[in-house]
């Protein structure tokens, strides 16, 4: 049977990559990408959707009847603090809707991105093994702990198959991530471009998980492709990437734009940052479904230089360095 998938928030920062892979794979009309804004999203089927609108939700499913579901429409660590209550309603009660839709129509798979934002205080920092105490520090934090905790609840209850990756820090030159505590690892090479300089909010020696977007849409498909048998982990899989502080993403880009300079401005993100881990253990990733990311900091940063000097028009590396 052919899939026909139903990605919710394709508008944000992995949704844009995401829905256009998507598209790649199971042809252009068998993917409907759904958010609250209706912008840079590839070309295909969209409905505009607010998470929250049930009603809405559930006519566009009757309408498309999907089989896969990945929804990924949430508020960052960073922003969720400003409104907390509204921060928990979007990020739980949609996605608690979406559970139930996704059980009422028969939909064979769902995704839910958790992140790293799980890890608290109480969890071991370096190597962070896959069943850690967690005690989230952000409302963002404590949704997709819950949301990790419904989606074993509904696999093992009812049986619906359920996906999800902890995925660290996302850094892709395709879109723009907003409200997040990682962010400071994509503005910096924008910055880079049109002002030589990146005033960063976190310490210089702050280390924290990261991934390279090819990597983690990779790590998503492959890992809404694995047998079912394969799937030892219906939470949150545990997933690696790379891991560097700021002052090391700025010396990355030095090496190729020697003039960059950064300064520090920690504020109230450096606090979420320090509740979070430093490296991660994805051994189970690797075991169960055969995870493996490509990029390192260098590679990811030659990639990010070599797409953003064509948007920003000054040529810093050749493409054959
Ligand atoms: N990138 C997210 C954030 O910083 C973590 O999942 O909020």
């Amino acid at each position: 049977m052919q899939d026909r998938i139903i990605v919710l928030g394709a508008s944000g920062q992995i949704g844009t990559v995401l829905t256009a892979e998507l598209r790649k794979i199971y042809g252009r009309d068998n993917v409907l990408a759904t958010d609250i804004y209706p912008n840079s999203v590839s070309e295909g089927p969209f409905q505009v959707l607010d998470v929250l609108n049930i009603h809405r939700m559930a006519e566009i499913f009757e309408q498309f009847k999907p089989t896969q579901v990945y929804h990924l429409a949430a508020i960052l660590s960073a922003n969720g603090e400003a409104n907390i209550k509204k921060t928990w309603h979007i990020n739980m009660d949609g996605f608690l809707r979406v559970l139930e839709i996704s059980l009422e129509k028969g939909v064979s798979k769902v995704f839910f991105p958790s992140s790293i934002a799980v890890y608290g205080r109480t969890t071991p920092k370096i190597n962070t093994p896959q069943d850690s105490p967690l005690l989230p520090s952000t409302v963002y934090g404590i949704s997709k702990m819950t949301g990790e905790v419904w989606s074993d609840y509904m696999f093992n209850r009812y049986g619906l198959d359920i996906r999800s990756l902890r995925y660290p820090g996302v850094i892709g030159w395709q879109s723009i991530p907003s409200g997040g505590t990682t962010d400071y690892a994509v503005e910096i090479y924008h910055a880079a471009f049109k002002m030589g300089h990146y005033d960063c909010f976190l310490k210089e020696d702050t280390v924290l998980p990261m991934i390279y977007m090819p990597d983690a849409i990779r790590a998503t498909i492959e890992l809404m492709e694995a047998p079912k048998s394969q799937i030892g982990v219906h939470y949150g899989y545990n997933l690696s990437g790379m891991s560097f502080t700021p002052k090391e993403i700025a010396e990355s880009i030095r090496y190729f734009m020697p003039e960059f300079t950064i300064s520090y401005q920690p504020d109230f993100r450096q606090e979420i940052a320090e509740s979070w881990v430093r490296s991660i253990d994805d051994s189970k990733a690797r075991s169960d479904w055969g995870w493996k990311p490509e990029y390192d900091l260098h590679k990811m940063t030659m990639d990010m230089l070599m797409h953003l000097q064509n948007k920003y028009g000054m040529t810093v590396i050749s493409p054959l360095s």
